[in-house]
């Protein structure tokens, strides 16, 4: 299947290459192609030069987020969410009548607040939107012709593509959205990665809860010490 990739940054990586490994044709989603590829330096989250990555994947296909969305046959945004709705508003036509699953936090960085979070990076950023609208209720209001899904969010990138690699897989990945057959075929895509506990909270309003859950992960990161990976399980 084509599948498009609108973002190059960490969590971005994870499926490109999962995605490749599974045979998929994937196609991936920049700004500027040039600029991307020129640069030397690792970004602020110390995630190396795409060119790098690149170099290590063949077979991948760098385009702008347009061109990118325009050869998926499903998409996935992994845009920074604090900008994810400008950018995928540029791709509306490119967009329309295809899947899009959406795994961004609208974070805000480096926030201006009475009462700061910190954490061992600096400040815990604030999420906007928050508990009376989403990232992804955004996105399908901006995109009211693409089926907008909420999914991979609450979790590590890397877990969410290989959801066995923590307590053997017995552990819960949430979605929600409008759409039956776009629900299925990030199910169908979730049941590729390994995914055995699939929760559907139905519609999208629910990605309020997996949005703001955020906060929680990294909570619970902090405490188990940076860079642990580990999943959650809903007992019912
Ligand atoms: N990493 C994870 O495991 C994980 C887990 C859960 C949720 N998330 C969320 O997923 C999103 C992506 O995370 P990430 O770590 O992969 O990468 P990221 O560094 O948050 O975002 C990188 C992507 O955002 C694009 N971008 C940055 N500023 C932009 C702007 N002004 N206009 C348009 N595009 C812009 C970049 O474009 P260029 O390619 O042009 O540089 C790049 O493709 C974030 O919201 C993050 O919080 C990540």
């Amino acid at each position: 299947m084509k599948i498009a990739i609108l973002g190059t940054g960490g969590g971005a990586r994870a499926h490109i290459a999962k995605l490749a490994e599974l045979g998929h044709e994937v196609h991936v989603g920049t700004r500027d192609p040039e600029a991307t590829l020129a640069r030397t330096e690792p970004d602020l989250m110390g995630t190396g030069p795409f060119k790098d990555f690149l170099a290590e994947h063949p077979g991948i296909q760098l385009h702008t987020f347009a061109d990118a969305a325009a050869h998926g046959e499903l998409v996935i945004n992994g845009i920074d969410g604090h900008n994810a709705v400008a950018a995928l508003s540029a791709a509306a036509e490119q967009l329309a009548g295809k899947t899009l699953i959406d795994y961004a936090v609208p974070y805000v960085y480096n926030p201006d607040i009475a009462h700061p979070w910190p954490t061992p990076w600096g400040v815990m950023p604030t999420l906007d939107p928050c508990d009376s609208d989403s990232l992804a209720e955004q996105i399908q209001r901006a995109l009211p012709a693409t089926r907008v899904v909420k999914a991979f969010v609450t979790q590590e990138q890397d877990t969410v593509v290989a959801p066995r690699a923590v307590g053997g897989g017995d552990h819960t990945m949430f979605l929600a959205g409008e759409d039956a057959d776009a629900k299925q075929q990030t199910v169908d895509l979730l049941t590729a990665y390994g995914w055995r506990d699939i929760l559907d909270l139905g519609p999208l309003v629910a990605a309020r809860g997996m949005e703001m859950y955020a906060h929680l992960h990294s909570a619970i990161g902090f405490a188990l010490g940076f860079g642990t990976h580990f999943g959650i399980k809903v007992i019912r």
